[in-house]
């Protein structure tokens, strides 16, 4: 899977990206990350990108024509047209399906904004899904961006090291994740709970699937209503928020 990352930014992009799992899957071929400087395709002798917003307003925005240049010198490499993502609060709010989604595609393309934003007609022109990462502002769309690029390349074969551990995880069948353990079996006075060391599968298997549940209820009830539960499994979640009410 290639990742190109249109950024004022590059080294903070690649700094952030070179490192750890990611890192290693670049190393190993699986993904290949370019940032490319939009500064590059500054067409003044100043360098600069950026100028005032027409109608007035705080700050500045980017300019369109070095964004679309920047954006054609990558689309030449790409053989067809590419997914282009722009990181905004105004966009979609980026999950796990999204995720999932866009580890299909062979490449993506990511634009981030700073200043006040980009001039809109050129993001009529090349932006194919607005995503953001929470309803939050952030000072540019380097850290989304890395976010994405993170979450969708763990779901490419062979990134993680035991690919089952992507699929049994939070969010899938929405609920999130069950505690999980390692030794010592006491620290600081905590006992791991004992059905864990039971050796008993399917008791360990509904615990499991109990915390899972009751976390959800606790922590993000608004995942409930997608998930799949039994009757008893819907009881206890009422139970749980009749509790916190
Ligand atoms: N740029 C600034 N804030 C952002 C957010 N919350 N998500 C994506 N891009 C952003």
């Amino acid at each position: 899977m290639q990742f190109y990352i249109m950024t004022l930014f590059p080294d903070m992009v690649m700094d952030g990206l070179n490192t750890s799992i990611i890192g290693r899957a670049v190393n190993k071929g699986l993904l290949s990350i370019e940032a490319v400087n939009i500064r590059d395709y500054a067409f003044n002798k100043h360098n600069s990108v950026d100028d005032y917003p027409y109608g007035g307003g705080a700050g500045m925005l980017m300019q369109a024509e070095p964004v679309y240049q920047c954006y054609k010198a990558l689309a030449e490499k790409i053989e067809n047209r590419p997914r282009v993502v722009y990181l905004s609060p105004q966009g979609k709010t980026f999950n796990q399906t999204m995720a999932e989604e866009f580890a299909k595609e062979e490449e993506l393309v990511f634009l981030c904004g700073h200043y006040e934003g980009i001039d809109e007609r050129v993001l009529e022109e090349i932006v194919t899904d607005y995503v953001s990462i929470g309803d939050y502002v952030l000072t540019g769309g380097e850290l989304p961006a890395m976010i994405m690029v993170d979450a969708v390349s763990r779901l490419v074969p062979g990134v993680l090291h035991n690919d089952v551990s992507a699929e049994f995880e939070s969010f899938q069948d929405n609920l999130l994740e069950y505690p999980q353990y390692s030794r010592p079996e006491i620290w600081h006075d905590k006992q791991v709970p004992p059905v864990l060391l039971s050796g008993h599968h399917v008791n360990i298997e509904k615990w499991r699937r109990e915390q899972s549940v009751i976390r959800t209820a606790e922590n993000r009830p608004d995942l409930l209503e997608k998930a799949e539960l039994s009757e008893k499994e819907k009881e206890l979640c009422e139970k749980i928020l009749a509790n916190q009410r």
